[in-house]
């Protein structure tokens, strides 16, 4: 039995070797992401262990099938991207990695939440891009104590989001589509998303990037939120119309953004190595505005985060091709 893991980086390479040496089942490992072209590199391999938000289509799983290879396990949480429907007419097993560390996107909504709101973005700029100490009254802050969160989705990172908004002292509300019936955490639900767009100060994502949530945050909902609120986006970009968002960040509609997940993100920003110019035209106005900070989809990446995707992913394989009940399957 041997494995093949793609798009790897220098961080996720020791976790790969120890996985490998501990379990005795030899792991290659590629720089490369999957798709037509690169995956016979996955020829003579068992299985394979991906991690990207570029789509794994309907020809690749045909390709997997041609070389002989049942299983794709995923080193993240997100399936938006998989044509399941494809993987299963070809005999692919797809797994993921639903929890390999909640927290670590929990945390990263909150401090591009805490960076919004006290603009440290854009005081960042003046003295690093410009070299200007600036003490101007543009930097006026808001407390997190002094807002509302609603938080979309209270599924895994959507609970550990609100438990911390509530630590610094904020009044949480939420929305998801099928609430848990009991829950002890200090947040209330409201009754529909129209209630988040009212009431939030800061409105804090956290559900699927699925067909049915396309473009939810429209122009309809940024004109239905507080002129003064901010949106933060560690879910997928999908959900969010960019050019309906420019505008309303354009026409003070809303008051700011913090962006971990680009619509159409593009293969550079997911290619391990890459350090590739942007060349996206919303993604370059939006790096430019003073309210808005964007990020490379970087919210997952804490070294607690890293270990468990690749522990997970290689231990799914392992279950998977020796015959073993395997956990995470993609549905
Ligand atoms: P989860 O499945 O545990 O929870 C998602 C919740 O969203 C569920 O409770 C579901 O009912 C709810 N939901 C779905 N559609 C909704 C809607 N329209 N309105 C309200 N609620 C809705 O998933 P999770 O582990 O919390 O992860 C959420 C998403 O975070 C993932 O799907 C992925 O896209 C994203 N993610 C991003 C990063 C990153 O690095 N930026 C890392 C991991 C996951
Ligand atoms: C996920 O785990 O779904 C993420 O968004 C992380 C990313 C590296 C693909």
């Amino acid at each position: 039995m041997k494995f093949i893991a793609y798009n790897v980086r220098d961080d996720e390479i020791p976790f790969v070797k120890d996985w490998g040496k501990q379990n005795g089942i030899e792991v290659d490992y590629s720089t490369d992401t999957l798709n037509l072209d690169t995956v016979s590199e996955a020829d003579g391999f068992d299985g394979i262990s991906g991690l990207q938000t570029i789509p794994y289509d309907a020809e690749l799983f045909a390709k997997m099938k041609e070389l002989g290879i049942s299983m794709l396990s995923l080193r993240n949480v997100g399936l938006d991207n998989v044509d399941l429907i494809a993987a299963k007419q070809n005999g692919v097993t797809v797994t993921n990695v639903p929890a390999y560390s909640p927290a670590s996107i929990a945390e990263f909504a909150v401090t591009l939440a805490l960076m919004v709101n006290r603009k440290v973005g854009y005081m960042y700029n003046q003295l690093h891009d410009l070299g200007e100490f600036h003490m101007a009254s543009d930097f006026m802050g808001r407390l997190m104590s002094n807002s509302t969160v609603g938080v979309v989705g209270t599924g895994r990172i959507g609970r550990e989001a609100i438990k911390m908004f509530a630590g610094l002292g904020a009044n949480v509300i939420a929305y998801d589509k099928f609430p848990m019936k009991d829950s002890d955490l200090p947040f209330k639900y409201v009754d529909s998303l129209d209630d988040i767009l009212d009431q939030a100060d800061v409105v804090d994502l956290h559900m699927p990037g699925l067909p049915e949530n396309d473009h939810l945050f429209d122009e309809k909902a940024f004109k239905r939120m507080k002129d003064s609120a901010i949106l933060i986006n560690t879910a997928r970009g999908s959900i969010v119309d960019t050019p309906a968002m420019i505008n309303a960040l354009k026409s003070g509609e809303i008051a700011g953004a913090g962006i971990d997940t680009l619509e159409h993100e593009s293969a550079d920003l997911q290619n391990s190595r890459s350090t590739a110019m942007v060349e996206a035209e919303d993604v370059l106005e939006l790096s430019k505005m003073p309210n808005v900070i964007v990020t490379p989809h970087s919210a997952f990446h804490t070294d607690e985060a890293v270990k468990n995707m690749v522990d997970i992913s290689l231990n799914n394989l392992k279950a998977k091709l020796s015959g073993g009940e395997v956990e995470n399957l993609a549905k």
